[in-house]
Protein backbone atom coordinates (compact mmCIF):
# COMPACT_ATOMS: atom_id res chain seq x y z
CA UNK A 1 0.00 0.00 0.00
CA UNK A 2 1.07 3.53 -1.23
CA UNK A 3 0.70 5.85 1.57
CA UNK A 4 3.32 8.93 0.56
CA UNK A 5 0.96 12.56 0.44
CA UNK A 6 2.43 12.43 -2.82
CA UNK A 7 1.56 9.33 -4.25
CA UNK A 8 -0.26 9.61 -7.46
CA UNK A 9 -2.21 6.44 -6.96
CA UNK A 10 -5.52 6.81 -6.03
CA UNK A 11 -6.56 6.92 -2.62
CA UNK A 12 -10.25 6.75 -0.73
CA UNK A 13 -10.15 10.05 -0.12
CA UNK A 14 -9.20 11.40 -3.63
CA UNK A 15 -12.39 8.90 -5.12
CA UNK A 16 -14.46 11.14 -3.35
CA UNK A 17 -12.97 14.87 -3.97
CA UNK A 18 -12.05 13.78 -7.16
CA UNK A 19 -15.52 13.31 -7.95
CA UNK A 20 -16.74 16.46 -7.52
CA UNK A 21 -13.95 18.78 -8.80
CA UNK A 22 -13.95 16.36 -12.05
CA UNK A 23 -14.64 18.55 -15.50
CA UNK A 24 -17.72 16.93 -17.33
CA UNK A 25 -16.89 19.15 -20.80
CA UNK A 26 -13.98 19.46 -22.68
CA UNK A 27 -14.19 22.82 -21.80
CA UNK A 28 -13.78 22.62 -18.72
CA UNK A 29 -10.88 20.09 -19.14
CA UNK A 30 -7.59 22.32 -18.37
CA UNK A 31 -4.32 21.79 -19.65
CA UNK A 32 -3.43 18.80 -21.80
CA UNK A 33 -3.98 21.32 -25.00
CA UNK A 34 -2.93 18.77 -27.83
CA UNK A 35 -4.90 15.97 -26.49
CA UNK A 36 -7.66 18.18 -26.15
CA UNK A 37 -7.91 19.39 -29.56
CA UNK A 38 -7.83 16.23 -30.77
CA UNK A 39 -10.02 15.19 -29.51
CA UNK A 40 -12.79 17.87 -29.57
CA UNK A 41 -11.99 17.45 -33.69
CA UNK A 42 -12.63 13.63 -33.33
CA UNK A 43 -16.20 14.16 -31.47
CA UNK A 44 -17.24 16.75 -33.45
CA UNK A 45 -16.49 14.35 -36.82
CA UNK A 46 -18.27 11.34 -35.26
CA UNK A 47 -21.06 13.04 -34.09
CA UNK A 48 -21.69 14.42 -37.23
CA UNK A 49 -21.58 11.00 -38.99
CA UNK A 50 -23.80 9.62 -35.85
CA UNK A 51 -21.61 7.06 -35.38
CA UNK A 52 -19.55 6.22 -32.41
CA UNK A 53 -16.55 7.84 -31.55
CA UNK A 54 -13.53 5.46 -32.38
CA UNK A 55 -11.77 3.23 -29.75
CA UNK A 56 -9.21 5.52 -28.06
CA UNK A 57 -6.40 4.66 -25.83
CA UNK A 58 -5.17 7.00 -23.46
CA UNK A 59 -1.54 6.86 -21.58
CA UNK A 60 0.63 8.63 -19.54
CA UNK A 61 1.77 8.77 -15.87
CA UNK A 62 -1.07 8.16 -13.14
CA UNK A 63 -3.32 10.48 -11.84
CA UNK A 64 -3.10 12.81 -15.22
CA UNK A 65 -6.87 12.73 -15.52
CA UNK A 66 -7.38 9.66 -17.77
CA UNK A 67 -10.65 8.93 -16.12
CA UNK A 68 -11.84 11.95 -16.17
CA UNK A 69 -11.23 12.31 -20.11
CA UNK A 70 -13.15 9.01 -20.62
CA UNK A 71 -15.88 10.52 -18.74
CA UNK A 72 -15.83 13.55 -20.77
CA UNK A 73 -15.88 11.91 -23.80
CA UNK A 74 -19.13 9.94 -22.83
CA UNK A 75 -20.53 13.30 -22.23
CA UNK A 76 -19.89 15.20 -25.40
CA UNK A 77 -20.68 11.95 -26.99
CA UNK A 78 -23.98 11.75 -25.06
CA UNK A 79 -23.42 7.74 -24.15
CA UNK A 80 -23.31 6.32 -20.58
CA UNK A 81 -19.77 5.73 -19.43
CA UNK A 82 -18.92 1.86 -17.83
CA UNK A 83 -16.00 2.21 -15.88
CA UNK A 84 -13.69 -1.56 -15.35
CA UNK A 85 -10.22 -2.41 -15.24
CA UNK A 86 -7.87 -4.90 -16.47
CA UNK A 87 -7.35 -7.19 -13.23
CA UNK A 88 -11.24 -6.84 -12.38
CA UNK A 89 -11.79 -8.97 -15.42
CA UNK A 90 -10.59 -12.15 -14.65
CA UNK A 91 -12.59 -14.34 -16.79
CA UNK A 92 -13.82 -13.96 -20.74
CA UNK A 93 -17.58 -14.73 -19.40
CA UNK A 94 -17.19 -11.29 -17.25
CA UNK A 95 -16.14 -8.91 -20.28
CA UNK A 96 -18.66 -11.17 -22.21
CA UNK A 97 -21.52 -9.98 -19.57
CA UNK A 98 -20.19 -6.70 -19.48
CA UNK A 99 -20.64 -5.84 -23.59
CA UNK A 100 -23.57 -7.59 -23.81
CA UNK A 101 -25.15 -4.88 -21.40
CA UNK A 102 -23.68 -2.19 -23.06
CA UNK A 103 -26.18 0.64 -24.93
CA UNK A 104 -25.79 1.96 -28.45
CA UNK A 105 -23.22 4.92 -27.85
CA UNK A 106 -21.87 3.99 -24.45
CA UNK A 107 -18.17 3.99 -23.64
CA UNK A 108 -16.08 1.18 -21.81
CA UNK A 109 -13.55 2.40 -19.89
CA UNK A 110 -10.89 -0.32 -18.76
CA UNK A 111 -8.22 1.14 -16.88
CA UNK A 112 -4.84 -0.35 -16.75
CA UNK A 113 -5.30 -2.06 -19.48
CA UNK A 114 -2.74 -3.89 -19.87
CA UNK A 115 -3.04 -6.09 -17.42
CA UNK A 116 -5.76 -7.79 -19.38
CA UNK A 117 -5.92 -11.26 -19.50
CA UNK A 118 -4.79 -13.35 -23.07
CA UNK A 119 -8.32 -14.86 -22.70
CA UNK A 120 -9.92 -11.61 -22.04
CA UNK A 121 -8.05 -10.11 -24.57
CA UNK A 122 -9.02 -12.25 -27.81
CA UNK A 123 -12.96 -11.58 -26.69
CA UNK A 124 -12.17 -7.71 -27.10
CA UNK A 125 -10.55 -8.49 -30.24
CA UNK A 126 -13.66 -8.89 -32.52
CA UNK A 127 -15.81 -6.40 -29.80
CA UNK A 128 -13.76 -3.99 -31.04
CA UNK A 129 -13.57 -4.48 -34.77
CA UNK A 130 -16.80 -5.98 -35.59
CA UNK A 131 -19.27 -5.28 -32.37
CA UNK A 132 -19.38 -8.87 -32.25
CA UNK A 133 -18.40 -11.93 -29.45
CA UNK A 134 -17.91 -15.80 -30.29
CA UNK A 135 -19.60 -16.96 -27.15
CA UNK A 136 -18.86 -20.74 -26.51
CA UNK A 137 -21.32 -23.09 -25.79
CA UNK A 138 -21.09 -26.21 -23.85
CA UNK A 139 -18.01 -28.80 -23.34
CA UNK A 140 -16.58 -30.99 -25.36
CA UNK A 141 -17.93 -32.36 -28.74
CA UNK A 142 -21.32 -30.98 -28.17
CA UNK A 143 -19.62 -27.52 -27.86
CA UNK A 144 -19.94 -24.66 -30.61
CA UNK A 145 -19.66 -21.19 -30.78
CA UNK A 146 -22.50 -18.61 -31.11
CA UNK A 147 -22.21 -15.25 -32.54
CA UNK A 148 -23.34 -12.11 -30.03
CA UNK A 149 -23.92 -8.61 -31.97
CA UNK A 150 -23.09 -6.20 -29.58
CA UNK A 151 -24.45 -2.72 -29.83
CA UNK A 152 -21.84 0.00 -31.38
CA UNK A 153 -20.02 1.44 -28.21
CA UNK A 154 -16.53 3.18 -27.81
CA UNK A 155 -14.09 1.60 -25.61
CA UNK A 156 -11.44 3.35 -24.09
CA UNK A 157 -8.25 2.04 -22.54
CA UNK A 158 -6.20 3.39 -20.41
CA UNK A 159 -2.57 2.82 -19.51
CA UNK A 160 0.46 3.93 -17.80
CA UNK A 161 2.65 1.30 -20.00
CA UNK A 162 2.11 1.52 -23.46
CA UNK A 163 5.23 -0.83 -23.68
CA UNK A 164 3.16 -4.24 -21.85
CA UNK A 165 0.22 -3.64 -24.28
CA UNK A 166 0.26 -6.57 -27.07
CA UNK A 167 0.54 -5.52 -30.12
CA UNK A 168 -2.83 -6.74 -31.43
CA UNK A 169 -4.49 -4.82 -29.03
CA UNK A 170 -2.58 -1.37 -29.43
CA UNK A 171 -3.36 -1.38 -33.30
CA UNK A 172 -6.87 -2.30 -32.77
CA UNK A 173 -6.81 1.38 -31.46
CA UNK A 174 -8.20 3.99 -33.88
CA UNK A 175 -6.93 6.93 -31.24
CA UNK A 176 -4.24 7.03 -29.09
CA UNK A 177 -3.07 10.01 -27.14
CA UNK A 178 -0.31 10.43 -24.66
CA UNK A 179 -1.31 12.66 -21.71
CA UNK A 180 1.94 14.36 -20.05
CA UNK A 181 2.77 15.87 -16.73
CA UNK A 182 1.13 19.55 -16.69
CA UNK A 183 2.52 22.38 -16.07
CA UNK A 184 3.00 25.16 -12.86
CA UNK A 185 0.29 27.36 -15.07
CA UNK A 186 -2.02 24.47 -16.02
CA UNK A 187 -1.75 22.72 -12.16
CA UNK A 188 -2.49 26.71 -10.87
CA UNK A 189 -5.85 27.06 -13.13
CA UNK A 190 -6.42 23.43 -11.78
CA UNK A 191 -6.10 24.77 -7.95
CA UNK A 192 -7.85 27.31 -8.26
CA UNK A 193 -10.91 25.83 -9.78
CA UNK A 194 -11.10 23.48 -7.46
CA UNK A 195 -10.40 26.40 -4.77
CA UNK A 196 -13.51 27.77 -6.14
CA UNK A 197 -15.52 24.28 -5.91
CA UNK A 198 -14.48 23.41 -2.72
CA UNK A 199 -15.08 27.08 -1.03
CA UNK A 200 -11.25 27.70 0.07
CA UNK A 201 -9.55 30.97 -0.07
CA UNK A 202 -6.47 31.16 -1.76
CA UNK A 203 -3.88 33.68 -3.29
CA UNK A 204 -2.01 33.24 -6.57
CA UNK A 205 1.07 33.19 -4.87
CA UNK A 206 -0.22 30.37 -2.91
CA UNK A 207 -1.95 28.63 -5.64
CA UNK A 208 1.65 28.78 -7.49
CA UNK A 209 3.69 27.45 -4.64
CA UNK A 210 1.17 24.35 -4.25
CA UNK A 211 1.11 23.82 -8.13
CA UNK A 212 4.93 24.01 -7.86
CA UNK A 213 5.26 21.13 -5.56
CA UNK A 214 2.81 19.36 -6.96
CA UNK A 215 4.82 16.71 -9.49
CA UNK A 216 2.89 18.16 -12.67
CA UNK A 217 -0.13 15.99 -11.18
CA UNK A 218 -3.54 17.48 -10.84
CA UNK A 219 -4.29 14.34 -8.16
CA UNK A 220 -1.87 15.30 -6.57
CA UNK A 221 -2.44 19.38 -6.28
CA UNK A 222 -6.17 18.45 -5.30
CA UNK A 223 -4.58 16.16 -2.38
CA UNK A 224 -1.70 19.10 -0.89
CA UNK A 225 -4.59 21.98 -1.24
CA UNK A 226 -6.81 20.22 1.11
CA UNK A 227 -3.98 19.44 3.66
CA UNK A 228 -2.37 23.12 3.21
CA UNK A 229 -6.06 24.08 3.63
CA UNK A 230 -6.34 22.53 7.00
CA UNK A 231 -3.27 24.03 8.31
CA UNK A 232 -4.51 27.39 7.05
CA UNK A 233 -7.70 27.25 8.73
CA UNK A 234 -5.56 26.22 12.12
CA UNK A 235 -2.11 27.89 12.14
CA UNK A 236 -3.35 30.72 9.97
CA UNK A 237 -6.85 32.73 8.94
CA UNK A 238 -7.75 30.13 6.69
CA UNK A 239 -7.38 31.73 3.37
CA UNK A 240 -4.00 30.11 1.58
CA UNK A 241 -1.48 32.74 0.72
CA UNK A 242 2.47 32.34 -0.24
CA UNK A 243 3.14 32.12 3.34
CA UNK A 244 0.78 29.17 4.72
CA UNK A 245 1.51 27.01 1.40
CA UNK A 246 5.06 27.06 1.95
CA UNK A 247 5.10 26.43 5.97
CA UNK A 248 2.09 24.07 5.23
CA UNK A 249 3.94 22.09 2.60
CA UNK A 250 7.26 22.26 4.68
CA UNK A 251 5.42 20.67 7.34
CA UNK A 252 4.44 17.99 5.07
CA UNK A 253 8.41 17.61 4.05
CA UNK A 254 7.37 18.27 0.42
CA UNK A 255 10.07 20.36 -0.68
CA UNK A 256 10.37 23.15 -3.25
CA UNK A 257 10.11 20.96 -6.21
CA UNK A 258 8.06 18.46 -4.79
CA UNK A 259 9.91 15.75 -3.33
CA UNK A 260 9.18 13.94 -0.07
CA UNK A 261 11.15 11.99 2.45
CA UNK A 262 11.47 9.11 0.17
CA UNK A 263 12.65 10.84 -2.98
CA UNK A 264 15.05 12.53 -0.96
CA UNK A 265 16.34 9.57 0.39
CA UNK A 266 16.63 7.88 -3.14
CA UNK A 267 18.92 10.40 -4.27
CA UNK A 268 20.74 10.93 -1.23
CA UNK A 269 21.65 6.89 -1.58
CA UNK A 270 22.32 6.74 -5.10
CA UNK A 271 25.05 9.89 -4.19
CA UNK A 272 26.33 8.35 -1.09
CA UNK A 273 26.84 5.16 -1.65
CA UNK A 274 27.52 5.06 -4.99
CA UNK A 275 29.14 8.38 -5.39
CA UNK A 276 26.99 9.20 -8.47
CA UNK A 277 27.65 5.79 -10.65
CA UNK A 278 25.43 3.94 -12.25
CA UNK A 279 23.04 1.95 -9.55
CA UNK A 280 20.18 -0.43 -11.11
CA UNK A 281 16.56 0.03 -10.54
CA UNK A 282 16.23 -3.37 -8.06
CA UNK A 283 19.41 -1.79 -5.80
CA UNK A 284 17.32 1.55 -5.75
CA UNK A 285 14.60 -0.64 -4.77
CA UNK A 286 16.21 -2.51 -2.23
CA UNK A 287 17.46 0.80 -0.01
CA UNK A 288 14.06 2.28 -0.25
CA UNK A 289 11.88 -0.53 0.37
CA UNK A 290 9.76 0.53 -3.01
CA UNK A 291 8.65 -1.27 -4.91
CA UNK A 292 11.22 -1.44 -8.74
CA UNK A 293 7.74 -0.98 -10.93
CA UNK A 294 6.37 1.91 -8.60
CA UNK A 295 9.93 3.57 -9.18
CA UNK A 296 9.98 2.97 -12.71
CA UNK A 297 7.00 4.10 -13.47
CA UNK A 298 5.51 6.74 -11.44
CA UNK A 299 8.41 8.34 -9.51
CA UNK A 300 11.47 8.43 -11.68
CA UNK A 301 9.72 9.94 -14.50
CA UNK A 302 9.28 13.08 -12.47
CA UNK A 303 12.89 13.07 -11.48
CA UNK A 304 13.75 12.14 -14.22
CA UNK A 305 11.52 15.29 -15.66
CA UNK A 306 13.47 17.62 -12.91
CA UNK A 307 16.57 16.73 -14.51
CA UNK A 308 17.86 15.17 -11.45
CA UNK A 309 18.36 11.93 -12.71
CA UNK A 310 19.17 9.82 -15.73
CA UNK A 311 18.37 6.29 -17.13
CA UNK A 312 21.23 5.18 -19.07
CA UNK A 313 22.46 1.66 -19.62
CA UNK A 314 24.54 0.63 -17.10
CA UNK A 315 21.93 1.91 -14.53
CA UNK A 316 20.63 5.13 -13.39
CA UNK A 317 22.95 8.11 -12.67
CA UNK A 318 22.28 11.20 -10.58
CA UNK A 319 22.73 14.65 -12.39
CA UNK A 320 24.44 17.82 -11.76
CA UNK A 321 21.09 19.48 -10.74
CA UNK A 322 20.25 16.26 -8.88
CA UNK A 323 23.53 16.77 -6.82
CA UNK A 324 22.94 20.75 -6.20
CA UNK A 325 19.34 19.95 -4.98
CA UNK A 326 20.21 17.81 -2.14
CA UNK A 327 22.94 20.43 -1.34
CA UNK A 328 26.11 17.74 -2.58
CA UNK A 329 28.58 19.57 -5.11
CA UNK A 330 28.40 17.48 -8.62
CA UNK A 331 31.91 15.43 -8.88
CA UNK A 332 34.14 16.32 -11.85
CA UNK A 333 33.16 13.31 -14.12
CA UNK A 334 29.38 14.05 -13.80
CA UNK A 335 29.03 16.38 -16.88
CA UNK A 336 30.88 13.65 -18.54
CA UNK A 337 28.76 11.00 -17.48
CA UNK A 338 25.79 13.05 -18.81
CA UNK A 339 27.40 13.38 -22.42
CA UNK A 340 27.12 9.49 -22.77
CA UNK A 341 24.07 9.24 -22.12
N1 LIG B 1 -9.08 18.11 -12.20
C1 LIG B 1 -8.23 17.15 -12.47
N2 LIG B 1 -7.71 17.29 -13.70
C2 LIG B 1 -8.25 18.39 -14.22
C3 LIG B 1 -8.11 19.06 -15.45
N3 LIG B 1 -7.26 18.65 -16.39
N4 LIG B 1 -8.83 20.15 -15.65
C4 LIG B 1 -9.68 20.58 -14.70
N5 LIG B 1 -9.84 20.01 -13.52
C5 LIG B 1 -9.15 18.92 -13.28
Amino acid sequence: MDDRLITSSMTGEDEQIEYSLRPRYLNEYIGQHNVKEHMRIYIQAAKHRGEPLDHALFYGPPGLGKTTLAAIVANEMGGNLRVTSGPAISHAGDLAAILTNLAPGDVLFIDEIHRLNANVEEVLYPAMEDYSIDIIIGKGPSAHSIRIDLPKFTLIGATTRLGLLTSPLRDRFGIKEQLELYDVDSLKEIIERSADILNIGIDPEGAIEIASRSRGTPRIVNRLLKRVRDYAQVKGNGVIDLETARAGLDMLAIDEVGLDAVDRRMLTTMIEKFSGRPVGLDTIAAATGDDATTIEDVYEPYLIQLGFIARTPRGRIVLPRGYSHMGYTPPMDSAQQKMEI
